[in-house]
């Protein structure tokens, strides 16, 4: 049995968890500051690094005293170490270090997409491999064919803005806060998706691009002032729902697999859940979507990607530096 104690703080949420063997979550604590960057319109570098350092000892307080395990059954330290901002990551990663090292265990360095994937797998026993990954968080969208754990191929990513930024983004010309992912959702839930958005097409097929439709809604805003912000929402978010599926479901055809995995904060939409369970009445595709409150940032998922780590006997040492731009595969 080996109990992870896994940090996150890549970007504005701070999260302790400790997590055995990748699928029981003992404890979980997350300190959202949401509510202090929606007055900025997005997320302030400097001031997550300050929040980060307030809330970090206290939650680790709360999994603690909740979880009821003593620090010298814990196996190992996992910390995000990118991609995020890179103050916010240092103070996680130097919290990780000086645990591991007063509690004598080794330090494991987790790629924070790889942490939202393992939030699938924390819940979800049915996933057959190989499969598709649809990841789609704030500042990531890819397609990955995924042979097992720890082999997988980008088949596809967007090439200007993430899915989740391209939901910020538009949110912000609607006058909504941020975070607008889950404020488009919340409008389009009264509207009705009337308008016909172009769904841009990359050159390589499983590219995304997302900054033509952004761009498209704000010609479209100019253009037609008294169109309802609800109905605006609603076709915005069926646009992006039917260009990340159709892409997804391009990709499941030709690597014949049946399983796609959505990650990230962007599987949290309900019209991306929709299209998928469409998809599978159709076509019999297993879509697997992570528990809702794992969708956005959490330190349980980097617990859980730690363990494959831990099982593969891979660490970091002290020397553990924070790498903003991580790309998936590294
Ligand atoms: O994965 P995540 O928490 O952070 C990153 O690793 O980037 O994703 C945050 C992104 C934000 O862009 C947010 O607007 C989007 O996920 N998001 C959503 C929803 N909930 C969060 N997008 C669409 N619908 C949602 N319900
Ligand atoms: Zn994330």
């Amino acid at each position: 049995m080996a109990l992870i104690f896994g940090v996150e703080s890549s970007c504005d949420e701070t999260s302790i968890a400790i997590v055995e063997n990748g699928e029981r979550v003992l404890a979980e604590k997350t300190a959202s500051q949401v509510e202090t960057h929606a007055l900025y319109g997005g997320v302030v570098p400097e001031i997550a690094s300050r929040h980060h350092l307030e809330n970090i000892s206290q939650l680790t307080k709360m999994v603690m005293d909740e979880s009821k395990i003593d620090s010298k059954l814990i196996s190992a330290v996992a910390v995000t170490y990118g991609p995020g901002l890179a103050g916010p990551l240092l103070v996680g990663i130097s919290y990780a270090k000086a645990l591991a090292y007063s509690w004598k265990v080794p330090l494991i360095a987790v790629n924070h997409m790889l942490g939202h994937l393992n939030a699938v797998f924390l819940f979800d026993k049915s996933i057959s491999l190989p499969c598709i990954v649809l990841m789609v968080s704030g500042a990531h969208t890819e397609l990955l064919y995924m042979k097992s754990m720890s082999s997988y191929e980008i088949i596809g990513k967007s090439l200007d803005d993430a899915a989740g930024e391209s939901f910020d983004k538009v949110a912000r010309m609607l006058n909504l806060r941020y975070p607008g992912g889950p404020e488009i959702e919340r409008v389009a839930k009264d509207g009705i998706p009337r308008y016909k958005f172009p769904k841009p097409k990359a050159k390589e097929k499983y590219d995304f691009s997302f900054s033509g439709l952004k761009t498209h809604v704000k010609y479209f805003l100019r253009d037609n002032k008294n169109v309802k912000i609800e109905d605006v929402a609603a076709s915005f978010q069926e646009t992006v729902a039917s260009i990340l599926i159709g892409r997804t479901l391009k990709a499941v055809k030709e690597y014949k697999v049946l399983d796609v995995i959505v990650a990230g904060g962007v599987a949290a939409n309900s019209a991306l859940r929709e299209k998928a369970d469409m998809a599978h009445e159709k076509e019999g595709i297993e879509f697997h979507f992570p528990e809702l409150s794992y969708c956005t940032d959490n330190a349980a998922m980097i617990a859980a990607a730690g363990w494959q780590y831990y099982k593969a006997g891979v660490f970091a040492g002290l020397s553990l530096n924070a790498v903003p731009n991580l790309e998936v595969g590294q």
